[in-house]
């Protein structure tokens, strides 16, 4: 069994992306700038938008964190976004998601300039990516495909079974899975929470990729021997033994399914550290094509 290490795969990518801008900064060239709009107090959000501006500094970006109250309005947003598409200095930017019930996401995620939208999930830019033009691919199937690349996992002609249909994860690595070269060229099955029988289709899969969210769902009886097995899930579970007073749970039962898997991901370092890598390779690709 091989543990696809993301945070080492990460480090390699950030270090990478730090040679470039160096390149960049000798060249007298302006360096790639972030923006990351957040809108509320929730925690893991907060953390998670902590991690991408930690990161910009480790590579050399500017970053720029833009901090929205829970009470913001819809206009108010918009209007952000709008200053954020104006602004020449800003080359990419998103909007952490979830955001608070009185914003309509569909209708803020359209507003950001697509050449601007690294998160890669604005219409436009989905709509590419399904067509197989070159685009931001989604930061989270995005290293997930990196990281089967770089550690050579097969997956032409393969099964791939998919838990979870979000727009973020789920809906995109279908397609993603599913189209021609590689990392791609797999039979996918797409499951979610109207599925019947999920053992009986988990246990076929040649790679499982679960992106749903409940601590430990993926049990080794449905598992095949020698699957390959990625773990999106990222829940906070209660545990006062931590030291914050929670651990980070993934979707998979990592002890018992490891023992069966060729490959897996762990959590925390697996799939997590590979989402900020590959949001970071999005920024510098958008700065890129601004020049
Ligand atoms: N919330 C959970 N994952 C993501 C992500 O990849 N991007 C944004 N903007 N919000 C998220």
């Amino acid at each position: 069994m091989t543990i696809l290490d993301g945070k080492k795969v990460s480090n390699d990518i950030k270090n990478e992306i730090k040679q470039q801008v160096d390149k960049m900064i000798a060249k007298g060239e302006k360096v790639p700038h972030l923006a990351a709009v957040i809108v509320g107090n929730d925690g893991a959000s907060l953390t998670y938008v902590g991690s991408k501006v930690r990161a910009c500094e480790r590579v050399g970006f500017e970053s720029t964190m833009v901090r929205m109250s829970n009470t913001t309005s819809e206009i108010e947003l918009l209007d952000k976004i709008e200053e954020l598409n104006q602004n020449d200095d800003i080359d990419g930017f998103i909007i952490q998601l979830p955001l608070p019930r009185q914003i309509n996401t569909q209708k803020v995620l359209m507003a950001v300039d697509p050449s601007k939208d690294v998160d890669g999930f604005h219409p436009e830019n989905f709509g590419k990516m399904a067509l197989d033009m070159s685009t931001f691919i989604p930061a989270t199937p995005f290293g997930i495909l990196e990281l089967l690349d770089r550690y050579g996992v097969e997956t032409d002609g393969k099964h791939t079974v998919i838990i979870g249909r979000s727009h973020i994860v789920g809906r995109p690595m279908s397609i993603l899975m599913g189209r021609k070269g590689f990392p791609g060229n797999s039979t996918v099955t797409l499951t979610h929470s109207h599925t019947k029988n999920i053992t009986q289709i988990t246990s076929q899969a040649d790679i499982i990729i679960s992106a749903l969210g409940v601590p430990n769902f993926l049990k080794a009886e449905m598992v095949k021997d020698d699957a390959v097995i990625i773990d999106v899930g990222i829940t906070r579970v209660e545990d006062e033994n931590s030291p914050k007073g929670y651990v980070i749970t993934g979707d998979v039962d990592f002890e018992n399914v490891s023992k069966k898997a060729s490959y897996i991901t762990p959590v925390p370092g697996g799939v997590g550290p590979m989402t900020i890598a590959m949001l970071l390779k999005n920024t510098l690709l958008a700065r890129e094509q601004r020049m």
